[in-house]
C-alpha cells in the first residue's frame, strides 16, 4: 500500500493533492456568509474535492462517484462521509439514552447495524462517535455523548469503534470511524456551544482524554477537532494538540478532519490575521481533510509557492487520506459500498427494529416509582396526556431517517398492550413550548375519568444537539402549568419524560407516583416504553450524567475532587457549599430503579493488600429481594485517599450487568489491579502511588458499600 500510494503521490500535481485534503457537499447549499456555491460534479471532475460531505441520497452518490472514477484526470474515488451518530435509517436511542444500558454488546450491535445500513448506501467515512465527556447539561451536545465518566464513556467509545469499523475495515459493511471532538469540547464555558474551553492540563488528560484514547487504540481512522480553543489556541491550528499530543504522543496515524468552518473560524477567533494564514496554521498542524470550507483550496497553492507551507506536509496528509481509500477498499472497487438492493433490505428490517426495541428498553431509566407501576393491561382506565403523547418527534437530534413517520408514538406502544375493551383517552393538554387554547380543560376532563394518568412531557429534539445550548433547564412553562393542573386531581400520576439532557424535575420527585426518563429512544421508542410501563421489561437504565437540583449547581458530576473544606467533612458556614441548595444532585451517576428490589452484601476483599503486578478481588453478593425478575448494573468505585496531586471522591472502575430472576442471589467480582489505580501524577508520568485506597461496590455512585484496601511498592 505504502508502494502505491507513493506513486499517486508522483503523479499527482499540487492542485490534485489539495483536492483530496477537500470535502464539499453533495448539493449547493449556504454557510453562515458563505454561498458554497461550486456544484459538486465540477469540483469532483477537476479533481479538486476527495470526499463528499452529506450524501444521503444514494444515486447522487453514484453519479459523484462515476464522475470521479470516470471523469477526473486521476479518477480516484471519493470518500462519502455522514453523520451516522445513532442509526442510519433504523434509528437507535441518542447516545446520551443508550449509555444508560450500560450494555457495550448492544452499543456495538448497534453502531455495526448502523454501519451496515449506511455503508450499503454508499456512506464510507462516518462522522462520529462522539466521544465528549458531557458534565454540563446547559450544553445541547450532552445528547450526544456517554455522559459524565471517563471510564465508562471510554468503554462506550471503544464498543463504538468496534461496531463502526467491525473486524477489518475493508469489510464492505464497515465505515471510518471518527472520534469527535477533539478535544475538551465538552468543557465550553456556560454549557454555551462554540464557547471558549479553558481547563488544567490535569483536567484534560484526566477526563476529556480518555474516551479518545480507547477510541484510538480500537483502531479509529479518524479524528476530528473541536471549535473550541486549548491554552488559547482554536484546535484546528493548534500544533500542541493535533501533532504533539495527538500525532507524537498518542500515536495516532489516521486521517484529522476539520470540523465544520473551524479552519476559517481561526481568523475569527483571533490567531490568524486573514483566511490564508489559518490555512497555513491548520496545515502545520497537521489537520489533512477540510470539511467543505475551501480555504485549503484557496490557499494551500499559493502557500506552496511562496515557501511558505512545505509540500512535505500536503504529501503526508495526502498519503494518510489514500491510505485510507486503499484500506477500505474504493480504490480498487470504488461503487463497493452502493448497493441499493441490500440497503433496501437492511432499512428497518425486522431484526434492525427488534435490536432498537432491545436497547430502548434497556436505556430507560426510572428515576421514581411508588407503586403505580408497572400498569395494568386490562381494567384500567388510561388517560395519556401531554404533547408526546402522540408526537412521532421520539428520534432524538443527528438522525436523517427517512423512516420517520414510522417511529412508534407512545400512544401506538400503549395500544399493542391493551385488551380489545380496553381504552385510553388521549389529549395533548398543551403544545411543547406553548399554551393551546382549552387545552388544560381537556386534559382534566379526560384525566377525571381515568384510574392512572401518564404524562407525556419533554423538549423538542431540536432542542438538544448541536448549537442548541440553554441557559434554563426546565421543562417548558406551558407544559409546567399542566402539570400541576393534573396533580391537583390527586390520581395517581406517571411522568413519562422525552428529553436531550439532564432536566430540572425536583418539583415531579415531589408531585410524580412514578417517573421515567426515556430520552430520545428512536424508531421504536414507544414500543419500548410501553414494554416498561406495563412491565413486559424490568427498567434497568442507570443515569449517566447527574441530574442538579437546579441550574446554579453546574457543573455537577460525581467524581468531583475533595476540595479542602468538604461540606461533607466541614461542619458550620466556611465550607464549600452553597447558602441555598445542597451540593448533591437530585439524582446522582449511576442511579435508577427497577421493579425489583436489590440487596447488597458488605464488600468482601480477599486481600487488603494489593503488591504491585498483582491483584485483588472485591466481591459482593447481590440478591433480588422483590418480586420480579430483573437486571442491575454493578457498579465499583475507587478512591485514593493520597495522590500526589489531588484525587476524585469516587471514581467509576468498573460495573457488571447481571440477571437475577425473584429470591436469587449472584456473588459479583471485581478484579483490581495496579492499572486501575493509574493517574498523572505530578511529575508528569502516568502511575499508581503507593497508599491508601478506598473501594465501594453498589447500585449507583450515592448508595455503596464500602471497603479499604492498600497498593504495597
Ligand atoms: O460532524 C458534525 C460535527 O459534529 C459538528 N459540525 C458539523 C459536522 C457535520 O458533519
Amino acid at each position: 500500500m505504502d508502494a502505491a500510494v507513493k506513486e499517486w503521490l508522483d503523479r499527482m500535481t499540487l492542485e490534485e493533492k489539495i483536492g483530496q485534503m477537500s470535502q464539499t457537499v453533495a448539493s449547493a447549499f449556504s454557510f453562515g456568509n458563505t454561498v458554497i456555491s461550486d456544484t459538486p460534479q465540477k469540483l469532483v471532475e477537476e479533481g479538486k474535492v476527495g470526499s463528499i460531505l452529506g450524501a444521503f441520497d444514494m444515486n447522487k452518490v453514484y453519479e459523484l462517484q462515476k464522475i470521479a472514477v470516470e471523469k477526473s484526470r486521476l479518477k480516484i474515488p471519493l470518500f462519502f462521509n455522514a453523520d451516522v451518530i445513532h442509526g442510519y435509517q433504523t434509528i437507535f436511542p441518542v447516545p446520551l439514552a443508550w449509555s444508560c444500558s450500560w450494555d457495550l454488546e448492544a452499543i456495538k450491535r448497534a453502531t455495526a447495524i448502523s454501519a451496515k445500513e449506511a455503508s450499503a448506501s454508499g456512506v464510507t467515512y462516518n462522522h462520529g462517535p462522539m466521544v465528549d465527556i458531557t458534565r454540563d447539561p446547559r450544553w445541547g451536545r450532552v445528547v450526544e455523548g456517554a455522559g459524565e465518566d471517563p471510564y465508562l464513556g471510554s468503554q462506550i467509545a471503544k464498543a463504538q469503534v468496534e461496531g463502526f469499523q467491525g473486524e477489518d475495515l475493508s469489510d464492505r459493511d464497515s465505515i471510518i470511524a471518527c472520534l469527535k471532538h477533539f478535544i475538551a469540547y465538552g468543557a465550553v464555558e456556560g454549557g454555551r456551544d462554540y464557547n471558549t474551553v479553558d481547563i488544567s492540563e490535569q483536567r484534560l488528560r484526566e477526563t476529556y482524554l480518555p474516551p479518545f484514547e480507547a477510541g484510538l487504540a480500537a483502531g479509529a481512522g479518524s479524528v476530528m477537532n473541536s471549535f473550541n480553543t486549548y491554552n488559547g489556541i482554536p484546535i484546528a491550528g493548534n500544533k500542541q494538540i493535533l501533532n504533539t499530543l495527538l500525532r507524537k504522543e498518542l500515536g495516532f496515524e489516521g486521517m484529522v478532519i476539520s470540523d465544520y468552518g473551524s479552519i476559517s473560524e481561526l481568523a475569527v477567533h483571533g490567531v490568524a490575521k486573514d483566511n490564508k494564514q489559518a490555512a497555513k496554521q491548520a496545515l502545520d498542524a497537521t489537520l489533512d481533510i477540510e470539511m467543505v470550507t475551501q480555504m485549503y483550496a484557496k490557499f494551500l497553492p499559493e502557500l506552496v509557492a511562496e515557501g511558505q507551507v512545505s509540500e512535505e506536509h500536503i504529501n503526508a496528509a495526502v498519503s494518510r487520506i489514500l491510505t485510507y481509500k486503499y484500506k477500505i477498499g474504493i480504490m480498487d472497487d470504488p461503487y463497493r459500498y452502493i448497493r441499493p438492493e441490500e440497503a433496501e433490505r437492511l432499512y428497518m428490517s425486522q431484526a434492525h427494529l427488534e435490536e432498537s426495541r432491545s436497547l430502548a428498553r434497556k436505556s430507560i431509566v426510572l428515576l421514581k416509582n411508588k407503586q403505580v407501576l408497572p400498569l395494568q393491561k386490562t381494567g384500567q382506565k388510561l388517560a395519556l396526556i401531554g404533547p408526546f403523547a402522540l408526537s412521532k418527534d421520539l428520534l432524538g437530534s443527528w438522525q436523517f431517517s427517512n423512516y420517520g413517520e414510522q417511529t412508534v408514538s407512545l400512544l401506538e406502544g400503549v395500544l399493542s398492550k391493551l385488551a380489545a375493551n380496553d381504552s385510553v383517552t388521549v389529549v395533548a393538554g398543551c403544545a411543547v413550548e406553548h399554551k393551546i387554547e382549552g387545552g388544560i380543560t381537556e386534559a382534566l376532563e379526560a384525566a377525571a375519568y381515568s384510574d392512572v394518568i401518564v404524562l407525556a412531557l419533554g423538549e423538542e429534539s431540536e432542542h438538544s444537539g448541536e448549537a442548541a445550548s440553554k441557559t434554563k433547564i426546565s421543562l417548558p412553562e406551558a407544559q409546567l402549568e399542566l402539570a400541576q393542573e393534573i396533580v391537583k386531581l390527586g390520581k395517581p400520576t406517571v411522568l413519562v419524560l422525552t428529553n436531550g439532557r439532564p432536566v430540572l424535575l425536583d418539583w415531579f420527585e415531589t408531585h410524580m407516583d412514578a417517573i421515567v426518563e426515556t430520552w430520545y429512544l428512536g424508531s421504536q421508542a414507544g414500543q419500548a416504553i410501553a414494554d416498561v410501563l406495563y412491565g413486559d421489561y424490568t427498567p434497568s437504565g442507570k443515569l449517566t450524567m447527574s441530574f442538579p437540583y437546579n441550574e446554579g449547581q453546574i457543573p455537577i458530576y460525581y467524581n468531583h475532587y475533595n476540595t479542602g473544606r468538604p461540606a461533607t467533612e466541614r461542619k458550620g458556614k466556611y465550607a464549600s457549599k452553597y447558602l441555598d441548595a445542597s451540593n448533591e444532585p437530585l439524582y446522582p451517576f449511576g442511579y435508577g430503579l427497577s421493579y425489583t428490589t436489590f440487596k447488597y452484601s458488605e464488600v468482601v476483599l480477599n486481600s487488603e493488600h494489593l503488591h504491585r503486578g498483582g491483584s485483588i478481588t472485591a466481591s459482593v453478593t447481590v440478591t433480588n429481594t422483590g418480586e420480579y425478575c430483573g437486571e442491575e448494573i454493578v457498579q465499583m468505585y475507587i478512591r485514593d485517599l493520597v495522590g500526589s496531586v489531588v484525587r476524585p471522591v469516587k471514581e467509576l472502575k468498573g460495573f457488571k450487568r447481571i440477571s437475577l430472576t425473584a429470591g436469587e442471589s449472584q456473588q459479583v467480582i471485581f478484579t483490581i489491579t495496579e492499572d486501575d489505580l493509574k493517574f498523572n501524577t505530578s511529575d508528569g508520568s502516568f502511575q499508581a502511588e503507593s497508599g491508601d485506597f478506598k473501594v465501594w461496590i453498589g447500585t449507583n455512585s450515592r448508595d455503596v458499600q464500602e471497603a479499604a484496601f492498600e497498593l504495597l511498592d
